[in-house]
């Protein structure tokens, strides 16, 4: 089905200016730069690089592997453009669970619940084991991951502007008329986002992602021999509860004896923002679940 004009620019907006612009883990990863100093950088299923100008503060050299060539070429001609630390900034049009390069890197990063576009263990073990291949003896792989994404629970259709989503974007970005709706079908784990205007819809996507439980994550860190440290459940000074459905940790080989934990933690603690939120205590809260 081909859109509209209209309908093409809300999608473009969507892409463009929504999704590139989550800045939910900022701090995160803000943090844990500046506190392990990586030379190097591995994204795997980078998209257009939104983590990269977080990156580029420290490392200099950022490599990004996605699977779709149009996301990466949204990020090249933008990094042409603003490599303002001149570092070397490379994009891979590749697969994250099959790439090999003649190279390791200080950091490797997971983030956004990638793991879950992959849809089998078997997918999942090879892209960790994968990230292992390509690790410096003393770096680590950071790894952002929840289940399910924004909710455990299928939902109607929320408007971004009342959920927890509204949360993750800056100020300037326009979002009414923005809904997206959750809908879990056995191991599928799927987000619509669409555009609504006076009922009428003009736009809408669908992401279709895979369940792939915390346990079994961790099942596969200790299958690969690699160590694993969990730092929060959550980010933002709510994160130090046990609330959360997130895992936010570390891999790293076993004989690195180094953890970052507790001076992450003394930052988050001093930042006292609220960006992560427990999702399902959030729709409940808001009276949807
Ligand atoms: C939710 S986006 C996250 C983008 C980015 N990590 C971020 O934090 O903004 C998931 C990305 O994973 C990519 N992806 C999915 N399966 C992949 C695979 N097997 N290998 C490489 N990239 C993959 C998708 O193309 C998409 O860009």
């Amino acid at each position: 089905m081909s859109l509209s004009k209209s309908e093409y620019n809300k999608s473009a907006y969507f892409y463009d200016e929504i999704m590139n612009s989550f800045k939910m883990d900022f701090s995160l990863y803000e943090d844990l730069i500046e506190i392990v100093k990586p030379q190097s950088i591995l994204e795997l299923g980078c998209g257009m690089g939104r983590l990269f100008p977080i990156f580029m503060k420290e490392a200099k050299e950022i490599t990004g592997i996605d699977l779709s060539d149009e996301l990466i070429d949204k990020g090249e001609k933008y990094f042409k453009l603003n490599n303002v630390n001149n570092a070397k900034i490379e994009f891979i049009n590749t697969d994250m669970c099959s790439f090999k390069m003649n190279k390791k890197y200080d950091l490797i990063v997971f983030a956004l619940s990638v793991l879950k576009h992959l849809k089998t263990d078997r997918d999942r073990l090879e892209a960790l084991k994968n990230a292992k291949s390509h690790l410096n003896q003393e770096g680590f792989i950071v790894i952002d991951h929840t289940p399910f994404l924004y909710s455990s629970q299928s939902t109607d259709w929320i408007d971004v502007k009342n959920s927890l989503v509204v949360d993750w974007l800056p100020e300037s970005i326009v979002i009414d008329g923005y809904q997206w709706k959750k809908s879990i079908e056995g191991d599928k784990d799927i987000l619509l986002w669409r555009y609504n205007d006076s009922e009428k819809t003009h736009f809408e996507v669908k992401f279709t992602t895979y369940r792939y439980d915390i346990d079994n994550l961790i099942q596969h860190l200790s299958e690969l021999d690699l160590n694993h440290e969990l730092i929060l459940t959550e980010w933002g000074v709510n994160g130090l509860s046990n609330k959360g459905k997130r895992f936010i940790g570390l891999a790293s080989y076993p004989d690195n004896k180094y953890s970052p934990k507790h001076d992450l933690l003394e930052r988050v603690i001093k930042r006292n923002e609220r960006l992560w939120s427990d999702q399902d205590l959030y729709l409940e809260n808001k009276g949807v679940a």
